[in-house]
């Protein structure tokens, strides 16, 4: 029996009912009951022939190191082995650099990271292919690695060139300020911890070219690249993505080189190859969140309002540039917050390091550039003994002003939803209610403190490379009335493929049910952009929308001209079609007659954002259609004692425009806050001194789970519609709302801050552990925990065996000073020194890279 069969009602059923599930309603994601029963078909559930080959990798051990011999013979000879591959076996292209090249699909005669692959087994089964993998006898000489952000800046080691944005005179504003403050902050990376981990399966069709079933944010980049890498031109290899476990930006780019692996196994032997990531392996070979290292210098008035701003980001980049270009540019335009810096100085260094390629994860750096904001913003209110929300409130932006790359700031409410956000969660009540609880506590010797913090979000929507700005859509409608629709956009979970369907729904007022959104697959869509930014919904549903208008006005045509009535008195409406006063028919019916009449029953769509450019050498444009808004309220709870805290309350209001659907919306922005929290409070990799990555599994990496969930939780959408015409103006809402994490953060500082009379900013650093929330209070009470300019390795070697170097720095999480890239100077061309408006310009920063540009 198939499983499926229950989801669709029958036929006679269809025809008759009032439409339901259309734009607006909560309706349920798609997959929702196949998700739950476990029917949910993902790559490495699909049914496969038994001779299928298994593929699995060597790794290499060294974080920099020459390869000076690989002895491969036990492994040949491993029960089950088919092949074994190095790269002098690779077919065509070895370099699958997303934009830049830098990512060989095996290392050659260098490795430059812990993980990198060196070798690929094929056997006959996934468990013979790991097993043959361990007969592997490698000969390394070891290089010198760069394992810190901080030995990168010292050793000018960076992957791409520095950028800097910048607006007025900086640091004659910092000269005159009232008062000037100075502060670094330093941010981990973060695992992305989809629950499927990366996996493809490559079938060869009888014409040489290849089926490629991958879980990839990206299919037409895979596409592209198992084409490259096999040397078939592209429109011999089909990328199909159904679903994924969970991408998070995890698999925008670092899905391919598994299916490109997959897919020269395949051609060599002719045989259908898959191949996944175990979890540990996952963890080890593949990028996460960068790391980063900002330092800030900022001016301020009296009421603790920014004058002037030199910030210096550092995103530790790995050892190869994947998308870190984009992302270190996302972290400097969103350093801002939603504050105006009149006069701002922001450099941006991707540190070049010998580590795994750190590459998307959700919010694409914006996280990182909005705490440092965030944390200034405590540090500005702390050193004034003033309330951190009036600081905030008093540099929020206000329309008509312009963020320091130039756009213009409109329909700008931060200040209403956050106004509102704080009468409906009593802010000023419970603050002062938890001064008084702290100050009773400490009369009363009690280990317990409260804090309280109020947080806003604004973050850009749209690709800051413009040519990915773009999408395509194709909507099939059958004669019994029933819709296909398909879209460059691919399903992670976030529910894009149900809000496509309600558009689709709603464009000819028809049941969701009759509307069904199809596999991600590069041969009914191509040369799409991959699933990020946000803007699936926005640019897909835009295409899918302008499929249906197409389609709807051959339609129109036809039946003005059959039933001789005027066009604009036929009207869709409620699984219904109205000629006029003349007829009603089912929307099933008359599909059918305009199909008997010959008239085209499908369209494709397409859409590109409006508005928007970046002239890069000049740091200065629009380069987003819009700002996502949010705000968020929370309290904590923290033991002075041991450093544990928990999350009392989290009030939340977040401006997804005009809703499409509530209950999805309302998933992303819980989702989204709980990922963030992660990432802020209990996410720590750690790595060893070899550069290897300790926090290799969830035993040893702790992300959030259902107890660490706010204990009292509310969130609500502010209800205001998008005034860019967005798809039926709507927002994006996939990464915004991880940064309203930040009030959870903040309020543990508040919390800490309480034992300093909120006078003295605590030096509280991220992730806010148990540990760090320990170390943090007790510098405060002037105890032990001083800060260390460099890793204690002293201690850390007496605390691990002598003939084993394997120490674990564990004090990269403190807030070292940051050196600052003196001698990196920003070339003269870019910045503006003025205020001016951004002009549109001919030839946007495009790319020069191959394929199509590739980042956010
Ligand atoms: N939600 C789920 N459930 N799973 C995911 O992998 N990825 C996030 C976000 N929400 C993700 C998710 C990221 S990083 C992005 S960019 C967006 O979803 C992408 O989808 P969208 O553009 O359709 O919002
Ligand atoms: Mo999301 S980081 O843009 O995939």
């Amino acid at each position: 029996m198939s499983h499926h069969s229950s989801l669709f009602d029958s036929y006679s059923i269809r025809r008759q009912r009032p439409p339901k599930n259309k734009i607006g309603t909560g309706v349920k994601h798609d997959s929702a009951i196949s998700h739950v029963m476990g029917t949910a078909t993902y790559v490495d559930d699909m049914l496969k022939p038994q001779s299928t080959l298994h593929v699995a990798i060597g790794k290499s051990t060294h974080a920099h190191a020459r390869i000076l011999h690989m002895d491969l013979s036990a492994v040949w000879a491993a029960d089950g082995v088919v092949d074994v591959i190095t790269f002098q076996d690779l077919p065509a292209k070895t370099d699958i650099g997303p934009v830049f090249d830098g990512d060989p699909l095996m290392a050659d005669k260098v490795t430059e990271y812990v993980g990198q692959t060196l070798f690929a087994v094929v056997a006959t089964s996934h468990r013979a292919a790991k097993k043959a993998v361990l007969n592997a006898l490698i000969e390394y000489e070891p290089l010198a690695a760069i394992l810190t952000i901080d030995d990168a800046l010292e050793q000018e080691q960076f992957i791409r060139p520095s950028h800097f944005m910048q607006r007025g005179d900086t640091q004659a504003e910092l000269k005159s300020a009232p008062t000037r403050i100075a502060g670094h902050i330093h941010m981990l990376g973060q695992e992305h911890f989809y629950l499927e981990g990366q996996v493809s399966y490559v079938v060869p069709c009888d014409d040489g070219g290849l089926e490629v079933y991958t879980s990839s944010q990206h299919p037409s980049e895979v596409q592209q690249l198992v084409a490259e890498v096999v040397d078939l031109p592209f429109h011999a290899v089909t990328t199909i993505v159904r679903r994924m476990g969970g991408g998070f930006g995890g698999k925008e780019t670092q899905a391919a080189a598994w299916a490109c692996l997959c897919a020269i196994v395949a051609k060599r032997q002719n045989m259908p190859v898959s191949m996944r990531l175990d979890r540990q392996d996952d963890m080890v070979v593949t990028g996460k969140r960068h790391e980063f290292s900002n330092r800030y210098e900022v001016g301020v008035d009296e009421d603790g309002k920014v004058l002037g701003v030199d910030m210096q980001l550092a995103g530790l980049c790995g050892y190869s540039p994947d998308l870190s270009d984009a992302i270190v540019d996302r972290a400097m335009f969103h350093c801002d917050n939603a504050y105006y810096y009149p006069a701002a100085q922001i450099a941006g260094h991707r540190c070049k390091t010998h580590t795994v390629s750190n590459t998307a994860y959700r919010g694409f750096g914006g996280p990182q550039g909005l705490l440092t904001a965030e944390y200034m913003m405590d540090h500005i209110a702390y050193t004034l003994g003033k309330d951190p929300l009036h600081v905030r409130l008093a540099n929020l932006y206000q329309n008509g002003q312009s963020t320091h790359y130039g756009q213009p700031i409109e329909h700008f409410d931060l200040a209403t939803l956050m106004q509102t956000l704080a009468e409906d969660s009593d802010y000023d009540k419970r603050r002062q209610q938890i001064i008084e609880a702290n100050k009773k506590a400490e009369a009363e010797g009690n280990d317990k403190r409260w804090g309280l913090a109020l947080t806003p979000v604004k973050f850009g929507i749209s690709f800051t490379v413009q040519t990915l700005n773009q999408a395509g859509a194709l909507v099939l409608i059958y004669t019994d009335g029933t819709i296909q629709v398909n879209h460059g956009g691919t399903e992670m979970g976030q529910g894009l493929y149900i809000k496509i369907a309600q558009v689709v729904a709603n464009e000819f007022d028809v049941d969701l049910d009759t509307v069904k959104a199809t596999a991600t697959r590069t041969d009914k869509v191509p040369n799409t952009s991959p699933t990020a930014a946000s803007s699936g919904t926005d640019m897909n549903g835009k295409a899918a929308q302008n499929a249906c208008i197409t389609i709807k006005n051959r339609l129109l045509e036809f039946a003005a001209e059959h039933f001789q009535v005027n066009a604009e008195d036929i009207r869709f409406e409620r699984n219904h079609v109205h000629i006029g006063t003349k007829e009603v028919l089912t929307f099933a019916d008359f599909v059918l007659l305009a199909y008997q009449h010959r008239i085209s029953l499908s369209s494709t769509g397409y859409y590109k954002t409006p508005k928007i450019f970046y002239d890069r050498s000049k740091a200065w444009g629009r380069p987003f259609f819009y700002f996502a808004l949010g705000a968020a309220c929370a309290e904590v709870e923290i033991d002075t004692l041991t450093g544990e805290y928990k999350v009392l309350r989290c009030d939340i209001l977040h401006d997804v425009g005009q809703s499409i659907n509530p209950a999805v919306d309302i998933g992303q922005i819980e989702g989204g806050f709980v990922q963030g929290m992660g990432w802020l409070t209990t996410e720590e990799l750690i790595w060893d001194k070899k550069g290897t990555l300790a926090s290799n599994s969830p035993a040893n990496y702790k992300i959030p789970t259902a107890h660490d969930l706010p204990k009292q939780w509310r969130v609500k959408l502010f209800d205001r519609k998008n005034e860019e015409q967005t798809i039926y103006n709507s927002k994006a809402v996939g990464e915004p709302p991880f940064m309203l994490a930040a009030s959870v953060w903040c309020a543990i500082n508040n919390a800490i801050a309480s034992l300093g009379d909120y006078k003295q900013n605590p030096e509280l650093t991220m992730p806010a552990t148990p540990e760090a929330v320990l170390k943090a209070v007790m510098r405060l009470q002037g105890q032990a925990w001083e800060i260390a300019s460099k890793p204690d390795t002293e201690t850390i070697e007496s605390l691990t065996p002598a003939d084993d170097d394997w120490g674990i720095d564990d004090d990269r999480v403190l807030p070292q000073q940051v050196a600052h890239g003196k001698d990196i100077e920003p070339p003269a061309s870019e910045g503006q020194l003025f205020d001016e408006e951004p002009e549109a310009i001919e030839n946007p920063n495009v790319s020069t890279a191959r394929g199509p540009a590739h980042s956010e």
